[in-house]
């Protein structure tokens, strides 16, 4: 089975465990290639739902692609579940997200659901997160100054850059890649986390700081991983 085939097997899995909930809730949907997944397997469910808290503008524009009503996270309370994927995933289920960007407002939909089902499969398990390199959400002026508190932690510091080049704009380099809120990201390399709680905690500190994509706080309360022979459910 190849990495496709992996991430589709597991967001049937998610649409099986979300469809156990009572019917009219709201759903968080999460943001990437995996919730991608999830999303399409769903449609087909879409009115389970009384509507779904999007965690991206890419993740809504699929949403609305399908149907679902998109609400405003302004409109809504505690909600029982949000679905995503991560980078990156440790065995107490603390995550590395932010790889597609959209770290903020996962962060933000996530603290809102009363469970993280985290869905990915089997390479993104890891004994220690930091060997996929950190994303950072900074306001663009803070890019200096976070960058030297973030290489005093011993991270190697990069500013993600957007994969298009625009000639038509005139552009003969990468530009920023700038995020759904204006914001951009530093991606930082060489950190072994061997206490993400702390480290999310001193990295929010930093002025400049909007959202480091550590999701100690807001870790996963299920995990519904895949491999070969299927996708096990792991609950911390
Ligand atoms: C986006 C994310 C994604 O959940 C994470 O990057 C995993 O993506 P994929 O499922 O495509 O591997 O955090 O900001």
């Amino acid at each position: 089975m190849n990495q496709d085939q992996l991430k589709q097997l597991v967001g049937e899995a998610a649409r099986d465990e979300v469809l156990k909930l009572p019917a009219g809730q709201v759903l968080g949907v999460g943001t990437g290639s995996t919730a991608n997944c999830f999303i399409d397997a769903l449609a087909p469910h879409k009115d389970h739902f009384a509507g779904a808290v999007s965690s991206s503008n890419a993740t809504t524009e699929r949403l609305l692609k399908h149907g679902f009503k998109v609400l405003d996270p302004n409109d809504v309370g505690i909600f029982p579940a949000y679905v995503d994927g991560a980078d990156e995933i440790d065995p107490a289920g603390h995550m590395i997200k932010g790889g597609g960007g959209a770290l903020t407002r996962e962060k933000i939909i996530a603290s809102m659901a009363q469970c993280f089902i985290c869905i990915c499969d089997a390479s993104k398990q890891v004994p220690m997160l930091g060997n996929f390199a950190l994303p950072v959400e900074i306001i663009p002026l803070s890019k200096g100054v976070v960058t030297k508190e973030l290489e005093k932690l011993g991270g190697h510091v990069t500013l993600r850059l957007a994969k298009e080049v625009r000639a038509d704009l005139g552009q003969t380099q990468s530009q920023p890649f700038v995020t759904d809120n204006g914001g951009w990201i530093l991606d930082v390399s060489g950190l072994k986390i061997a206490n993400p709680l702390a480290l999310e905690s001193q990295i929010n500190q930093i002025a400049g700081v909007i959202t480091v994509g550590l999701f100690a706080k807001e870790k996963a309360d299920i995990l519904l991983v895949s491999n070969a022979s299927g996708v096990s459910r792991i609950s911390f």
